[in-house]
């Protein structure tokens, strides 16, 4: 049986479209069962309905703040039979009380090479521009298994991405996601669904 895997949204979710896209290649040993959104407008909630994957939208304001909020993700994911969590774009903290139900079993890509700019704060464009104000030349991409530290858990793949002359945040975003994160992403979540599937032998 293939590891059940959701994965967990804000935005734009071209993360989710590579592990969508990388279903029965890359990632042979899990299935994306589920896709949540804490934003109602996300347009990742459109790539879950085309690629045929439910999806449901838990919001902070509709269930009373951040204990109500994992209260009520933790159930839909329960009742989904969720195994593996998979953060692409997911611009929420989640508490101890959240990570530690599921232990080396939620990773999250983030777009830089951690711990240069990340920890609270750091997210989407912010970390490109952190990274062109500080002039660094390299930059890149992280993923890493979650724990109630903002960006702290154990790092399972990362890749290094050139800056170039010129580069704007949103210049500079693209390339890291192309270059680093739609790769990565795949292939970590790949080897921690072998890894549950080889628990579960
Ligand atoms: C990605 O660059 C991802 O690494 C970043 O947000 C973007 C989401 O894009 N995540 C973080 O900054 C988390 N701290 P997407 O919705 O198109 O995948």
């Amino acid at each position: 049986m293939k590891t059940k895997i959701a994965v967990l949204v804000s935005g734009g979710g071209t993360n989710l479209q590579a592990l969508i896209d990388a279903q029965g290649s890359v990632i042979a040993s899990g299935k994306i069962t589920l896709v949540v959104s804490n934003q109602p407008g996300a347009y990742a909630l459109e790539r879950a309905k085309k690629a045929g994957i439910a999806a449901a939208v838990v919001t902070k304001k509709e269930w009373g703040g951040q204990k109500g909020f994992e209260e009520k993700l933790k159930q839909v994911l329960k009742e989904n039979g969720i195994e593996m969590i998979v953060l692409a774009g997911f611009m929420a903290i989640l508490s101890k009380d959240f990570t530690d139900e599921y232990p080396q079993r939620i990773i999250n890509i983030h777009p830089s090479l951690i711990p240069s700019f990340c920890g609270e704060g750091f997210y989407g464009l912010h970390v490109h521009e952190a990274a062109l104000s500080y002039g660094v030349k390299v930059t890149g991409a992280t993923v890493h298994y979650v724990n109630e530290i903002p960006d702290g858990g154990k790092i399972i793949l990362q890749k290094a991405v050139e800056i170039q002359e010129g580069d704007t945040p949103e210049v500079l975003q693209r390339r890291v996601m192309e270059q680093a994160e739609w790769i990565l992403l795949p292939q970590a979540t790949e080897l921690v669904c072998r890894r549950i599937q080889e628990e579960k032998a």
